[in-house]
């Protein structure tokens, strides 16, 4: 039992469809795609760019983005290091919901911490794969897509990843792309190809 849970007589009640059935009818397994990297280094773009990818060869998937999803599920939680824990705990447990619905679901969150990292693939166990979306601070802080950098160096954004608080790099990622030597085709590619090694998309 999760030594947090707070409800007790909760009993799991098994579904009668699987996983199986499910990735049957879709013509192709599940999982986690798990993107993780500093702000500016390109997980929205890159996971969109594999998104379409996979659609357009008749897969079923869904983007989870950081910014929206705090826009609805994680509103109430801020950049605190507890709600930052708090934010990848839930983003796990939905990304893992997904795949358990057939689902190849994305991930587009910084997810500083290691350990955070790795209970949500603990979670969705073989079916996940992190890639660490990799690009040195000075250009993601050139490209600056959300003016995020600017107002972080001015003293207006406090516990900033990169710059106030701390980014841990992933040790055994699946993948790592550059995205400061890659272009996105080649990055979106390269993604593709490890799904295709690990058996999810033929
Ligand atoms: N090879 C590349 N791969 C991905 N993005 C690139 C690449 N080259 C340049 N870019 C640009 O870098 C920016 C990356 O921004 P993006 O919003 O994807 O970052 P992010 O990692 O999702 O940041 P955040 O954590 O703030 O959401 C975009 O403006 C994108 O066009
Ligand atoms: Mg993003």
């Amino acid at each position: 039992m999760a030594e947090d849970r707070k409800s007790t007589n909760i009993t799991w009640h098994e579904a009668e469809i699987t996983r199986a059935d499910r990735e049957r009818l879709n013509g192709h397994k599940s999982c986690v795609i798990w993107f993780t990297g500093l702000s500016g280094s390109g997980k929205s773009t890159l996971a969109h760019a594999v998104e379409n990818a996979l659609f357009e060869a008749g897969c079923r998937t869904y983007v989870l983005d950081g910014d929206n999803i705090r826009h609805g599920l994680n509103r109430n939680l801020g950049f605190s290091p507890e709600d930052r824990e708090e934010n990848i705990r839930r983003i796990g447990e939905v990304a893992n919901l997904f795949a358990q619905a057939g689902v190849i679901a994305l991930t587009a969150f910084i997810s500083p911490y290691r350990a955070d990292r790795d209970k949500a693939r603990a979670l969705a166990g073989d079916a996940f794969f992190e890639i660490y979306v990799k690009c040195d601070l000075d250009i993601c802080e050139q490209r600056d897509p959300k003016g995020l950098y600017k107002k972080a160096r001015a003293g207006e954004i406090k516990e900033f990843t990169g710059i106030s608080a701390p980014y841990d790099p992933p040790l055994h990622p699946e993948l790592t792309v550059d995205t400061g030597v890659e272009t996105l085709e080649e990055s979106t590619q390269n993604v593709l190809a490890v799904l295709r090694t690990g058996g999810i998309i033929p």
